[in-house]
């Protein structure tokens, strides 16, 4: 499966999604990487990688719609069917997400639905929570929302700050974003009236919970 994906910025998810196709029996390929800012670490782990990097530059756009479309654009000619988020910090137009409705998938920093948007971190410390984690999800129109196909459950400690629970977080999106691409790839993954179906698969627990790599 041909992949593209989207970031913002240090592209440590891009990174673990790179090392895992590597993998000769890793079902996916990324054939292009975007972002939306210049000259970030993302970009260069793609250089490196030798896959084809661009960066798109919002202000010389006139509106969201035609920056997206020409995102949409340039994810169509490199042939890719399946779209990743990997730190993407941009909202997508509706008219993206529609394109890519259940080709998209984003990774966020929490146990969604808790704590969307920004400052992850913060509101899980703030909320007193005992545990956090990080989500793997189809993206819908509104930000960080969309059917849940994957999740790893982090403890928050006492003398947790926004930092060390985000590195501890950080560790198993690592794992989780591969793990929750391959069974994509795998054709294993399905939505069904806005639930994920996962079929062959018989995670510890139940549930997808902290993976093994
Ligand atoms: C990751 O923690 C990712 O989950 C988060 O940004 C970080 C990007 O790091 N994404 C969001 O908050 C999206 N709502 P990376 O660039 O090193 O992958």
């Amino acid at each position: 499966m041909k992949v593209a994906v989207l970031i913002s910025g240090r592209g440590s998810n891009l990174q673990a999604l790179i090392n895992a196709c590597k993998a000769d029996d890793f079902p996916a390929e990324i054939v292009l990487v975007v972002s939306n800012k210049a000259d970030v670490q993302g970009l260069e782990r793609a250089e490196e990688a030798g896959i084809s990097a661009i960066n798109l530059t919002p202000k010389d756009y006139d509106s969201r719609a035609s920056f997206d479309a020409a995102m949409n654009e340039a994810i169509q000619k490199s042939g890719a069917e399946f779209v990743c988020l990997a730190g993407y910090m941009r909202l997508l137009s509706d008219d993206f997400v529609r394109t890519w409705r259940d080709k998209l998938i984003n990774i966020h920093p929490s146990l969604l639905p808790a704590f969307k948007g920004l400052h992850v971190h913060e509101q899980a410390l703030d909320s007193g929570a005992r545990f956090s984690g990080c989500t793997v999800h189809f993206v819908r129109p509104a930000m960080d929302e969309g059917p849940i196909l994957a999740q790893a459950v982090v403890p928050v400690l006492p003398d947790d700050t926004p930092d060390t629970l985000a590195d501890r977080i950080l560790e198993q999106e690592h794992k989780l974003y591969p793990l929750a691409l391959k069974l994509i790839a795998q054709g294993r993954v399905r939505v069904s009236a806005e639930r994920v179906i996962i079929t062959d698969h018989n995670p510890p627990q139940g549930g997808l919970v902290n993976p093994v790599s």
